[in-house]
This record gives C-alpha cells, structure tokens and sequence, in this order.
C-alpha cells in the first residue's frame, strides 16, 4: 500500500465533498470548513505574524489541502499564495472555493524552481509524510535565503501511541529540531498551539455545519465512514495531550547540517 493510499478518503474524496457543502451553505462556510485541518484563526496570526507576512509576499503552501488557510492570509495579509497539494479532489476544491494558483504536486518532489518564493508555510502535512526530511528540504529550497517557513506539526508527547490514524507518523519534539536543524532550517519561534486562543463560535458552528451536510449526503458511503475513523482517532489524541500541536517559524540558513 502506498503512503498516501489510506488518507485518499480524508484527505481527496472528503475534501471534494466538503466544497460541494459549502456552495449549498454559502460562501461564508468557505473559509471556516476550508480551515478546519489546521487549527485556530489564531494559530494562523501567530505564525503570519511571526514569519513577517506582508501585502505581496509570495507564499507557497505545501499540503495545502481545500485552501482555507491560504485564504485566510491572502484575505487579511495580502500575500499571494501558490498552493501545493497532491490529492486531486483537495485541489478541485480549493479552486471552487478560492481560485489560488494551485497546483497537483507531492511535497517530497515539489515542480518550482529554487528560491521561488519569499516564504513558505506547512500546517499540519509533516506527519502524514515518512520522509520528513526531503520534504523540508523542499520547503527550505523553495525559498529564498533567509526565508520565513511556518510550522504546524502535531508531535507525540508519549513514546509510542495506543492507535494512530493510518498513514500518520507523528515526531516527538526532539525528533523534529534534529529534522529541522539537520535541513537547514533555524526555528526562530515556537508555541504550543493550545496556548493562542481557541477558534471563535461562529466558525465553529460554520464548519460543524458544512460536515453535517456531508454526513447527511454520504454517511452510508465506506469512504465517509473510513474518514470519520480516521478524524476520530486524532481527535481523541489530541484530546488526551498524546498528540500535541506545535506552531514553528524558521528561517532558511545557508548551511544545513549533514545527515
Ligand atoms: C491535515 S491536512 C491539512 C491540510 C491543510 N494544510 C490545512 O491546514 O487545512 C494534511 C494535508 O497533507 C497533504 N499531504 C499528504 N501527503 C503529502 C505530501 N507528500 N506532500 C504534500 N502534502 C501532502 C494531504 O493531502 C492533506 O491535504
């Protein structure tokens, strides 16, 4: 089975579902639903602010799932960015839902050319990858020298883990610093993602409501019920602090250490 096969229902078939709710609901679910992976508005302040978005900048995000969180920083920081995403059906409806520049593409093999981009940010992606390290690579030859690349990744707080979703493998803390430093990337800032302030009600409630209509649409379907299960089982991680969020901006340096 390969990587990618068993978060295809999540992260493809749901993400196509999930834009298709949206237009039903309305284009004030959009944002909300699209964010739903990748923690608080505010988490997303925290790292625009500490990697120094400004109006223009060119922002890749690789892993960039339905583009919510693109959205978001396009909407309140005026960057523009590019979105990088393997799955088909996420890429279908980010652009439904947004019309980024978006493109099909694997983070470990990323289609831009070195430097391409002022910065770069992953929320949420580095655990459903194996190779941590060439995908920072990527990230880190993306930008140009000196470049912000903001974090979110949810790390193991325990040795090993009861259960974990399918095609997850979550780095402790001390794991990831030695991926980080060992490409090249300096950490300039980090906080626990349970210590910014939780997602306000209302998008809450927005995204609560765009899953129901999934869930009314396609509850019977095993690909549906596959990526509840998966959803579920991080929920409860997270829940029981075995799995914790974790928010990084780092800098390009010019040297990484070698492996
Ligand atoms: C939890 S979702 C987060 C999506 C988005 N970053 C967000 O915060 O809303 C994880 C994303 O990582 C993507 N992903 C999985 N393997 C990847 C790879 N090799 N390269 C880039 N993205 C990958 C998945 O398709 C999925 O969209």
């Amino acid at each position: 089975m390969s990587e990618a096969e068993p978060m295809v229902d999540e992260f493809d078939t749901v993400a196509w579902w999930t834009a298709s709710a949206v237009e039903e609901l309305g284009e004030d679910h959009a944002l909300p639903a699209a964010c739903r992976g990748s923690g608080s508005p505010a988490g997303l302040d925290w790292l625009a602010t500490s990697m120094g978005l400004e109006p223009g900048m060119r922002l890749l995000d690789s892993g960039a799932g339905v583009g919510g969180p693109a959205e978001y920083v396009a909407r309140g920081y005026g960057v523009r960015p590019v979105l990088a995403e393997p799955m088909e059906g996420a890429c279908r409806a980010a652009v439904r839902l947004f019309d980024h520049p978006t493109t099909v593409a694997d983070g470990l093999r990323l289609p831009f050319a070195d430097e391409t981009f002022d910065a770069a940010w992953s929320l949420g992606v580095l655990c459903t990858i194996e190779d941590k390290r060439t995908y920072l690579e990527e990230l880190r030859r993306s930008v140009v020298p000196g470049g912000a690349v903001g974090l979110l990744v949810y790390t193991r707080g325990v040795e090993s883990l009861p259960d974990q979703p399918e095609g997850n493998s979550f780095p402790s803390r001390s794991e990831l610093l030695d991926h980080l430093a060992a490409t090249g990337l300096t950490v300039v800032a980090e906080t626990p993602l349970a210590d910014v302030p939780a997602t306000p009600d209302d998008w809450d409630q927005a995204a609560t409501e765009v899953e129901q209509v999934v869930e009314r649409d396609h509850r019977d379907d095993e690909r549906w019920q596959r990526a509840e299960s998966q959803q579920e089982t991080i929920v409860g991680l997270i829940r029981d602090e075995l799995v914790v969020g974790l928010l990084l901006t780092c800098r390009r340096s010019d040297t990484a250490t070698p492996r």
